[in-house]
């Protein structure tokens, strides 16, 4: 059974997914002969399968991306949503959350506030998906970043990747960081100006007191902005801005700019305007690499 906790469970099975996702997002609109005998078979293999989508946390992107993934496939999903919609109300743990829900379907889906790696997932009898845990990872975020940057470079080595965010708080920029850590240079940036990030950096990572922007933008091939996570502190972080759209004309024509989403003020929204910017594609690649990784798991 997959179970898809950290983004370090990703990286060896990165390019395999890369490439199917490139093919079921280049070919699911198409209906050519061999596309619709592709798409047949995976119906075929999905049409008795469940997914559960537990939700405890905010979130319409990641759920409804996994949701119409999976129902594109051919699947079925059951889902709970919101802080309320579980026995954790009446005290049930994670542990007899997760246990109850694999009786009943084949792939689980779940965002919540506790680390997952506090649970024991050994007798768990489903595929399970970390959906975001709290401040720690989220791992498929991390994959439709790394695909919406593989889009544009077709590499994951040698590039240069600013991210500007709540390094501590930020579970998109953890798991990231921890996908792409190979090869590739990360300048980080906390919001808070803070340099302890907390032990999330990588090797090939550099904290940053500042962003001398005249310097570093024109050289860095993605700026990845990330907004202040309000709601795991307690009133000490005010929201920031990147001070957009001075600072883009340093940045190089042949950058671009991502933002996992929901966004605050950390972009004005004329950067909108910008056509370096991928935050919508990012959206739209997180459902075809999220089919690709079902499909991966179901398979493989
Ligand atoms: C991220 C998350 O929930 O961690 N959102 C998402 O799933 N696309 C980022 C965020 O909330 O800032």
């Amino acid at each position: 059974m997959a179970k898809i906790l950290n983004a370090s469970d990703l990286r060896s099975h990165l390019g395999g997914l890369i490439e199917r996702t490139d093919y079921i997002q280049t070919n699911y609109k198409s209906r050519t002969t061999d596309e619709m005998v592709y798409r047949k078979t995976w119906k075929w293999a999905f049409k008795d399968q469940f997914m559960g989508a537990i939700f405890g946390e905010p979130s319409i992107r990641t759920r409804w991306s996994f949701t119409t993934a999976f129902e594109r496939l051919g699947g079925k999903v059951v889902s709970s949503f919101g802080p309320g919609s579980t026995s954790s109300e009446k005290g049930e743990s994670l542990y007899d959350m997760i246990m109850t829900a694999s009786q009943m379907v084949e792939f689980l889906v779940i965002r919540q506030s506790e680390h997952l790696s506090t649970v024991d997932l050994s007798k768990v009898n489903c595929h399970i998906i970390n959906a975001g845990d709290g401040n720690n990872e989220h791992p498929t975020q991390a994959l439709l970043d790394a695909y919406t940057i593989w889009r544009e470079f077709k590499r994951f080595e040698d590039l240069k990747i600013l991210i500007i965010g709540d390094l501590r708080q930020s579970r998109a920029i953890h798991s990231l960081l921890r996908l792409l850590c190979n090869g590739n240079k990360f300048y980080l940036y906390d919001l808070r100006g803070c340099p302890d990030a907390g032990g999330w950096e990588t090797p090939n990572s550099e904290m940053l007191e500042g962003i001398n922007r005249k310097e570093l933008l024109p050289e860095v091939d993605v700026v990845y902005l990330n907004r202040a996570q309000l709601e795991r502190h307690k009133g000490e972080v005010n929201d920031f801005t990147f001070g957009l759209p001075e600072d883009l004309k340093y940045l190089s024509e042949k950058a671009i700019i991502m933002n996992p989403g929901p966004r605050r003020e950390e972009m004005y929204r004329l950067a909108d305007e910008d056509p370096r910017c991928r935050y919508w594609q990012q959206v739209e690649n997180g459902m075809y690499i999220r089919m690709a990784l079902f499909h991966n798991i179901l398979w493989e």
